[in-house]
């Protein structure tokens, strides 16, 4: 026979005769209620053991972590909470799960411990909510730009251009290092290297999926990305996903309209499909928000500030706005900030853009025209000379969830601006000849999936919400 879904069995319409459901013990009550989880969904189905007729042995076989079969009828629940249960008349133990050991107690852990235990932890009811969620939220993804008719490309994951101009790469190289070969003036001859050339894990996939969307039109790129900053914070990870939509003829206005509805569908969809699981963890929030102080407590409820994104626009504001008014904010007059803003041309830190979006506008914020010197080198230059055509979507908790910008489409201008920053042209000639040949308009983005999965299940950490996360000294598993 055939093993049903627990959530399929929970939304039966009507009792059944027989039924058989396989998973592992959450609890064991009393020597007759399993509360079994087969990952199908956040709730357990409680099974009821006739133990008068089952053997000793295999009763004591039922413990926490242990897989399970169980053959009964599905019939209408005595107890609260529940529609329906399981009459168990034959119990097979498929897998033992040493009690003892079985790090994952019925109780609450740390999220530390769960992290050292990621192999474990989605058994637990967040770890398996929120792997759900993400997995409905890359769903969602494809389903937006496929509707829309862009097409997904796959761009290189080993690749010899460093895209972000940042040089926080992971070196890609089969040679050996020692004995590695040298050239006449001693440097690593790359020459000898697998590719004949130096490679890195990638960046970003922008400037290949520049060249897709100049012949496409309308192209997305969803994939793994690298970057070696040397950054323990709880907003970066050595190894995330990236999502990076490119449209031809779109400008820096269509842009920041094509990151906005693409955020709220994908926001809206997440939350129809992920009732019970996002209303576990906002019901976890909630509990975890007890223990801050009155301060630091988040002014919404998870779903509250879910649907207020959906229901608000994202406030545009230029970097120059921005500036003026951290400038005479009250945490910069009184030292607040970590980095005091003095002057037009400083880069934000996250301090200031989570005190715009936060404190100040209180709903997401979109900014654009940033100083040239702070950017990359393929954004648009404006009129003015000194401010580019980019723009960060800032999140209430999270701060930049999306960088992108118009690119530089003349030619001239890109080669100039390359060679001031000293990037080689020839090395990135493929991607100079999308401006020789048909150049035009063009925009994109690149919003970093965890920090959406983060905003969605109200996790703080993007280490809770990427199943294996890689991390500056931390690649286990
Ligand atoms: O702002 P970034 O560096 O932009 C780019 O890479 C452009 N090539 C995108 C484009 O225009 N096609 O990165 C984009 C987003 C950030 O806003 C952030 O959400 C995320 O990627 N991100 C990270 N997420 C987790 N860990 C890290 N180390 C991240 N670095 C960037
Ligand atoms: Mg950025």
């Amino acid at each position: 026979m055939r093993h049903t879904k627990v959530k399929d069995l929970l939304n039966s319409t009507t009792t059944l005769h027989e039924v058989n459901a396989k998973g592992w013990v959450r609890t064991f009550r009393n020597n007759q209620f399993i509360a079994l989880n087969d990952g199908s969904t956040i709730n357990n189905i409680q099974c009821v053991v006739d133990f008068e007729n089952t053997p000793d042995e295999t009763l004591k076989r039922v413990t926490t972590g242990a897989a399970v079969s169980v053959t009964g009828t599905l019939v209408e629940s005595k107890g609260a909470g529940q529609k329906f249960e399981i009459q168990v008349s034959k119990l097979e133990i498929l897998g033992d799960s040493d009690a003892e050991k079985f790090p994952m107690q019925p109780k609450k852990h740390s999220l530390e411990f769960l992290r050292e235990n990621a192999h474990l932890r989605v058994r637990t009811n967040a770890f398996g909510a929120i792997m759900r969620v993400r997995s409905v939220l890359s769903f969602a993804v494809h389903n937006y730009f496929q509707q829309k008719g862009f097409v997904y490309v796959n761009t290189p994951i080993i690749t010899g251009s460093d895209a972000e101009g940042a040089g926080e790469m992971f070196k890609v190289t089969a040679l050996p290092f020692d004995n590695t070969p040298r050239t006449e003036d001693g440097k690593v001859n790359y020459k000898e290297d697998f590719f004949g050339k130096e490679t890195n894990l990638t960046v970003s996939g922008q400037l290949e999926g520049e060249t897709f969307a100049m012949a496409l039109g309308q192209i997305y790129t969803f994939g793994p990305t690298f970057r070696a900053e040397n950054s323990n914070t709880s907003r970066h990870l050595a190894e995330f996903w990236m999502i990076e939509p490119e449209v031809a003829f779109n400008d820096l206005n269509d842009n920041m309209d094509l990151a906005e509805d693409f955020i709220q569908y994908v926001i809206k969809y997440t939350m129809e499909k992920c009732q019970d699981d996002l209303k576990f963890l906002e019901g976890r929030l909630l509990e975890e928000e007890k223990s801050k102080p009155q301060a630091e407590r988040s002014e919404m409820p998870l779903l509250e500030k879910l649907s207020f994104v959906l229901e608000n626009n994202f406030k545009r504001v230029s970097y120059t706005e921005a500036i003026d008014i951290l400038r005479d904010c009250t945490p910069n007059k009184k030292k607040k900030f970590n980095y005091i803003i003095n002057e037009w041309g400083a880069d934000l830190q996250s301090e200031h853009e989570r005190y715009l979006v936060e404190k100040h506008f209180k709903c997401p914020v979109i900014l654009f025209d940033y100083p040239a010197n702070i950017k990359a080198f393929y954004m648009r230059l404006n009129e003015d000379g000194k401010t580019v055509r980019a723009m960060d979507i800032l999140f209430p908790g999270i701060g930049e969830i999306v960088g992108g910008s118009q690119r530089e489409e003349r030619f001239d201008v890109l080669v100039e601006k390359m060679k001031a920053l000293g990037i080689d042209e020839e090395e990135l000639w493929w991607y100079l000849d999308t401006r020789r040949f048909g150049s035009a308009v063009h925009s994109g983005f690149g919003l970093g999936f965890e920090r959406l999965v983060l905003f969605v299940t109200g996790m703080t950490n993007i280490r809770d919400v990427i199943p294996f996360p890689r991390t500056p000294g931390s690649a286990e598993f």
